[in-house]
């Protein structure tokens, strides 16, 4: 079983930055100067997939254009020494097929994968929730490549973890298991956004999974749960209790950037670390 198709639900609003996402996608709001979904695709190419199926919806056309060649900026800066501002980019187009479907009516996370499911058919795939920036050290595997690695043996769903304090467990999706491995739990129990001081454990989901492609038959069976939405935690649980899912302590960091705090952080992190400074402007 090889993946190959990586998820992208792109179709929330991004409330929390409003005014800037009034007319511009969340996903493409920028870590220094690339989108926060272009790090997501970075870390699925990385990852060996070449697949990106992105879940869209109303006023998510930069992101069809972003992943896209642009004629007439090409011609522009063709032969200038300013073509190397678009190498990265021009490289990802190149390595990667994009596909999209739209999700007309917002019921939640495991609405949107099944939206997806269109584009995915039935074959395992990961997801990556680009508001969620993974980052590693540069001679370590992304993420979602050491997720696929386990995924080689186990051939089941996998969710990455992290721990997180008491006082921000109503944030998350919320796992309970037994270690079978250093790093790997099997999922016993998962909850999402368990109300304050209820939470089984510390061990938070963040947004990388790998999932079977039962997992659409178990979100079409799962009833709406917590805030009223189609819950992908709730429909895990539920495929976790009929078989084996895994949770995966990732190495590496993480930031929320679908808060204004993680995003700064986030920001200042990859100028710091990450960001290649151009050779000209
Ligand atoms: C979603 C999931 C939640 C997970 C989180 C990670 O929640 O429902 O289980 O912990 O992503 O970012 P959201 O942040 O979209 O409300």
């Amino acid at each position: 079983m090889i993946i190959n198709k990586c998820l992208f639900p792109a179709a929330g609003y991004g409330t929390r930055f409003l005014p800037a996402t009034k007319s511009m996608p969340k996903e493409m709001m920028p870590i220094v100067n690339k989108p926060l979904i272009e790090f997501g695709v970075d870390e699925a190419i990385e990852a060996g997939l070449s697949s990106m199926c992105i879940v869209t919806g109303r006023g998510k056309h930069s992101i069809t254009d972003h992943f896209d060649c642009n004629y007439e900026l090409e011609h522009q800066i063709n032969g200038t020494t300013k073509e190397n501002l678009l190498t990265d980019i021009r490289a990802i187009i190149q390595a990667a097929q994009f596909t999209y479907v739209r999700q007309r009516e917002m019921k939640g996370l495991g609405h949107a994968i099944l939206t997806g499911r269109a584009l995915i058919g039935n074959e395992p795939f990961a997801v990556v929730l680009s508001d969620d920036l993974c980052v590693t050290e540069p001679n370590l595997d992304g993420v979602l490549k050491q997720m696929v690695k386990i995924f080689k043996h186990s051939h089941c769903s996998i969710v990455a973890v992290e721990e997180v304090p008491d006082n921000e467990t109503h944030k998350y999706g919320i796992i309970n298991g037994i270690k079978i491995k250093e790093n790997i739990y099997r999922i016993e129990d998962m909850v999402e956004k368990p109300e304050p001081g209820t939470a089984p454990s510390n061990l938070a989901i963040i947004g990388r999974y790998i999932l079977t492609p039962d997992i659409f038959t178990y979100i079409e069976q799962t009833a709406p749960g917590k805030d009223g939405e189609i819950q992908i935690t709730d429909a895990l649980l539920k495929q976790a209790s009929d078989g084996i899912v895994l949770a995966y302590k990732f190495t590496g960091k993480r930031f929320d950037c679908g808060s204004i705090p993680g995003f700064i952080e986030a920001t200042n992190y990859v100028y710091e670390h990450v960001y290649t400074r151009p050779t000209s402007r």
